[in-house]
């Protein structure tokens, strides 16, 4: 069901955790599934420098945090508000269709942070 990238991503996740004092914080909910996001930014000069997150939820969406935190570093507000749940599915090769919309909190969690 899950190509391997997302089942590294779900069994090594990047990013996982919270930031002491962070310069954003944003929490974002699936409310068919359940699954929760919270997301915490550390803004530097402009540019998001560490991004951490806390997820439960199913393989999936625990995978897209992770990969979603990794696409973030580096990139400026504008650019992360335009971070598409398409491209953090094409980040981690795929995800199956029915997955797509219930497990990718990315751009509610983003939104919120910012
Ligand atoms: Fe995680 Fe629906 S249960 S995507």
């Amino acid at each position: 069901m899950y190509n391997p990238t997302v089942i590294d991503h779900f069994k090594n996740p990047r990013n996982v955790g919270g930031l002491p004092d962070p310069d954003g914080e944003g929490y974002a909910e699936n409310s068919v599934c359940g699954d929760a996001m919270t997301l915490y930014l550390r803004v530097t000069d402009g540019r998001i420098a560490e991004a951490k997150f806390k997820t439960f939820g199913c393989a999936a969406a625990i995978a897209a945090s992770s990969a979603l935190t990794e696409m973030l570093k580096g990139c400026s507000i504008d650019e992360a508000l335009n971070i598409r749940k398409e491209d953090v599915a094409e980040a981690l090769g795929g995800l199956p269709p029915t997955k797509l919309d219930c497990s990718v909190l990315a751009e509610d969690a983003v939104r919120a942070a910012v």
